[in-house]
């Protein structure tokens, strides 16, 4: 099929290039001449594992190109909207700039029978009324919410393998004639099994809202459990092991540690509750708010322990932060908790140094008063505490017995209980982790 994936971010182009992957003709469409460039060269303008070398071999079948013109959507039987949809500034609701924006560039280029399909996330409302327009323009196009689950990290798995495919369509019905066409898209990862389901559109552009906004709570929730285990000398991994037993809990999503972050979970949540506010159903989401308030201590909390690590004053001391993208496996800052806490310690007289393996570029951009290390050895070298923030697998790795050599003071915290604190203490550290005794 001929496809086009408009906004090529975290989320377009590994789409694209997945799309692409599974036999379609696809063009990538984005407004910015440098991203354009970079993965017209099969470079993705990201870290994500194995996109590069997806780009590369997809590249190489010709099925696969970018551009920054609208134009090439023509002919596309499928357009996917995949451009991003930030929190206001000022404000908790979503920006919906990007998405108006792609909307009424395509318009002008819409055949009669073509699919617009929406995977940005949105507040719920969104694919009715673009649906109106899509309709006005060319009465036999169809709008479709096709929400997106992905991770990043895991972004290239997520989106050929994926666990499951939603179509919001306007009557919510299976024969409504976009289905089909969907199905055609998505055949390789239906025949592999993957469920689907169709909706109509605000259930389609709900099972996000919701999706994220559980996800969020499980995490809040282990957190504030973390909370209670400071309080009583108890250990939040342990609890997290023994509840996490019941297959109606689940183990996953209940590592207790500095918080959520990232692109998604933070905004997403907020602009669920505005929505639901605009909606009159902000009560429905108020705990909501709760899981933000309880995400965001743990910050505050980490900036405390380190201050307990460090005697009492972080007044001049050598702090060095293990870790600046949001989760491991990705060099996206975007609400990385790890670097705001970074900042919160140098605002309060700390001196920061910040190492991660691919992140940092980003990270010095954000926040350029910060001071940054790309070198382990080096960052970590005459440090008065070492803080692990984000939980790569070389930090995991690391040997705490060569480790206390090079260190000024051997005292660590473990921001996402990940290392073996009775191997640390052995070699000498003081370790605290979060929520453990
Ligand atoms: C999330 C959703 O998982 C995904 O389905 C959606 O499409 C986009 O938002 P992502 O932002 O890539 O994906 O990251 P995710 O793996 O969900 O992690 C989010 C944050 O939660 C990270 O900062 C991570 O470190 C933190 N986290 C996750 C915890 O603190 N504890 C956990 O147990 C799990």
């Amino acid at each position: 099929m001929r496809i086009s994936v408009i906004g090529c971010g975290y989320l377009g182009a590994v789409h694209a290039a997945c799309m692409a992957k599974l036999g379609h003709e696809v063009v990538g469409i984005d407004v910015d001449g440098q991203k354009v460039l970079e993965l017209s060269a099969a470079r993705a303008p990201f870290y994500e594992p194995g996109l590069d070398e997806l780009l590369r071999e997809v590249q190489e079948t010709g099925r696969l190109s970018f551009t920054t013109e609208m134009s090439a959507a023509a002919g596309s039987q499928v357009q996917f909207i995949c451009v991003g949809t930030p929190q206001k500034k000022g404000e908790n609701g979503a920006d919906m700039t990007y998405v108006d924006a792609a909307i009424s560039a395509l318009l002008p280029h819409l055949a009669p029978g073509v699919v617009v399909v929406g995977k940005s996330t949105v507040p719920v409302g969104t694919a009715a009324r673009l649906a109106e327009l899509v309709e006005h323009q060319e009465p036999t196009a169809h709008a479709v919410w096709n929400p997106e689950f992905l991770r990043e990290g895991h972004a290239v798995s997520d989106t050929l393998r994926p666990d499951r495919l939603v179509y919001g369509v306007t009557d919510g019905s299976e024969d409504h004639p976009a289905v089909a066409i969907l199905d055609e898209v998505y055949a390789e990862s239906l025949a592999a099994g993957t469920q689907r389901l169709v909706t109509d559109h605000p259930t389609a552009e709900l099972v996000k809202a919701a999706a994220n906004s559980f996800l969020a709570t499980k995490i809040s929730f282990i957190n504030a459990m973390a909370e209670v285990c400071e309080a009583s000398g108890a250990d939040v991994t342990r609890l997290a092991d023994a509840i996490g037993m019941d297959d109606r809990i689940g183990r996953k999503f209940l590592n207790a540690g500095i918080g959520f972050g990232g692109g998604c979970l933070p905004k997403d949540i907020r602009a669920f509750m505005a929505r639901a506010g605009e909606l009159g159903a902000d009560q429905a989401l108020t705990f909501l708010r709760e899981v933000d308030a309880i995400n965001m201590r743990r910050r505050t909390r980490v900036v405390e322990i380190t201050r307990e690590l460090c005697g009492g004053s972080l007044l001049g001391k050598r702090i060095t932060v293990l870790g600046a993208a949001f989760k491991p496996e990705s060099d996206d800052v975007r609400d990385s908790p790890a670097l705001s806490i970074a900042a919160q310690l140098q605002l309060q007289g700390a001196i920061v140094t910040v190492s991660d393996p691919k992140a940092l570029a980003n990270a010095v951009r954000r926040f350029p008063e910060l001071q940054y290390e790309p070198d382990l050895e080096k960052a970590v070298r005459r440090a008065d505490a070492l803080l692990l923030l984000t939980e790569w697998q070389l930090y995991r790795d690391l040997d705490p017995f060569e480790l206390a050599g090079l260190v000024a003071s051997p005292r660590i915290l473990d921001g996402r209980n990940v290392l073996e604190a009775p191997k640390w203490r052995a070699a000498g550290w003081t370790y605290r982790g979060m929520g453990r005794p």
